[in-house]
């Protein structure tokens, strides 16, 4: 059995103040034990500290990205190497945000993968088709394409976890109808199962991100193929517990 995964992306939010109220709420939450829901959040970089120092300890953090390769000479970056320093479990890559607006490619994204699972992190892997993509019928070429790259630089699944989140339900209130969700874990389960193994097929969890919040989450937890949440807006509320509560 696959276990339920919640991941909270606080994404480029936050200030000192409301980073401590949000592990506050966290703290106190009453949740399934660790057995029956990984739930992971992740701040930006500068609060990775903080949080993982006041988090409840059945409740882990990520990183939103790390460097493609080991550190070095990459003003601005933040290596692999450096997380796994701060005991920072988790990291989050190929975010479409990521995609787009930093004209992540689906290799670039793929090495990062590598290279984190190599230095020993566990990896958030996100992918998802755009509004047009969809509109065109190309969704599932879309995301075994971005599948498909990732599965050719890596041989061991066991610390990936694979995000679907597709772009035109990210921030837009526009979630994917539990049905969509479903075909589309499905389908790329069925890719997976072709491509890379029926093990792997069967035991890596695929989450669904985009405009999840507390009143939708318990519907696409019901869909048997979605193993799981990405939360971005909703997990900066009190309402990330609810969706927490959803796995159950
Ligand atoms: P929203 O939940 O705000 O739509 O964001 C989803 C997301 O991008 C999580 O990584």
């Amino acid at each position: 059995a696959r276990k339920f995964f919640v991941g909270g992306n606080w994404k480029c939010n936050g200030t000192t103040d409301e980073v401590k109220k949000i592990v506050t709420t966290l703290n106190e939450a009453e949740v399934p034990g660790e057995d029956v829901v990984e739930v992971v959040v992740s701040p930006p970089f500068v609060f990775l500290p903080l949080v993982k120092g006041l988090l409840r300890p059945d409740f882990h953090v990520a990183a939103q990205n790390s460097w493609v390769r080991k550190g070095g000479a990459y003003t601005g970056e933040v290596s692999a190497e450096i997380l796994v320093n701060l005991g920072i479990p988790w990291v989050i890559l190929g975010h479409s945000e990521r995609r787009q607006l930093l004209n992540e490619s689906s290799e670039f994204v793929a090495d990062k993968v590598a290279y984190a699972l190599s230095q020993g992190l566990k990896v958030i892997a996100c992918i998802g088709e755009t509004l047009e993509q969809r509109e065109a019928g190309i969704t599932l070429n879309v995301v075994a394409e971005q599948t498909k790259a990732i599965a050719a630089k890596i041989s061991n699944w066991d610390n990936v976890v694979l995000a679907y989140e597709p772009v035109w339900a990210i921030g837009t209130g526009k979630v994917a109808t539990p049905a969509q969700a479903q075909e589309v874990h499905a389908d790329l389960r069925k890719w997976i199962h072709e491509h890379v193994s029926a093990d792997v097929a069967a035991s890596v969890r695929i989450i669904y991100g985009g405009s999840v919040n507390g009143g939708n989450s318990k519907e696409l937890a019901g869909q048997p193929d979605l193993d799981g949440f990405l939360v971005g807006g909703a997990s900066l509320k009190p309402e990330f517990i609810d969706i927490i509560n959803s796995a159950t």
